[in-house]
């Protein structure tokens, strides 16, 4: 089974397993805390699986629009959006993630999507390229870990990753003020893994 069909197959149930709502609480938590939100802004949610962080976002910014892989993600994401009365624009980005991101935008955000994007310095100069001027990315994903989060490792491309590393790219790729602090961390088998939150502004 292909990543992208695994995470179709796991879209219906995923709200179910409340490690990851917590998780994802937690970096919404860490991006108002941090992404200077406002209610004019046009922000896109990269990877936004059933929208635990899309969602909770859409009534403090003046629009979101989720993008994902996942067919079942996005039919998931949209029938909370309805029954929730929230307006989501959606983008499928073929199951290779290689179609149009939209925009302009003023921010991006992902929450644990980065560690399945085999090329992470590509994906952040898209980033900018889908960015206003002095737009912004606020990027949640694991710190380095020892490979043991996943039991299915299908469409993991890294084990988390190292701070430095994600700083490096950011730069490379155009952007400035660059911070990475702790977002929050999650449990799996009595074993923490730290999740980091990203931000930077185009410069
Ligand atoms: C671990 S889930 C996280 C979902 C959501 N952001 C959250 O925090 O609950 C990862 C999501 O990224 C999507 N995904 C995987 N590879 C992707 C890619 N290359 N481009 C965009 N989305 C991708 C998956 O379909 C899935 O919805």
């Amino acid at each position: 089974m292909s990543a992208t069909e695994r995470f179709d197959k796991a879209a219906p149930t995923w709200d179910l397993v409340d490690r990851r709502v917590l998780l994802a609480r937690g970096v919404t938590e860490a991006i108002i805390a941090r992404a200077s939100l406002s209610n004019d802004q046009e922000v896109l949610d990269f990877g936004c699986g059933t929208g635990l962080v899309t969602l909770a976002l859409g009534p403090v910014v003046g629009s979101i629009t989720g993008a994902d892989t996942s067919t079942g993600m996005l039919e998931t994401i949209a029938e909370k959006a309805r029954s929730q009365g929230i307006a989501v624009p959606l983008r499928h980005l073929g199951a290779d993630g290689s179609a149009d991101l939209g925009g302009p935008y003023d921010l991006i955000v992902s929450s644990m999507t980065l560690h399945h994007v085999a090329d992470v310095p590509a994906l952040f100069r898209r980033f900018a390229q889908h960015l206003r001027p002095g737009g912004r990315v606020a990027l949640a994903d694991l710190d380095a870990e020892d490979g043991t989060f996943h039991e299915d490792a299908t469409g993991v491309h890294h084990n988390g990753f190292s701070r430095d590393q994600v700083k490096d790219w950011l730069e490379v790729a155009g952007f400035a003020k660059i911070e990475v602090e702790t977002a929050t961390t999650t449990s799996k088998e009595a074993k923490v893994y730290s999740v980091f939150l990203a931000t930077a502004t185009l410069s």
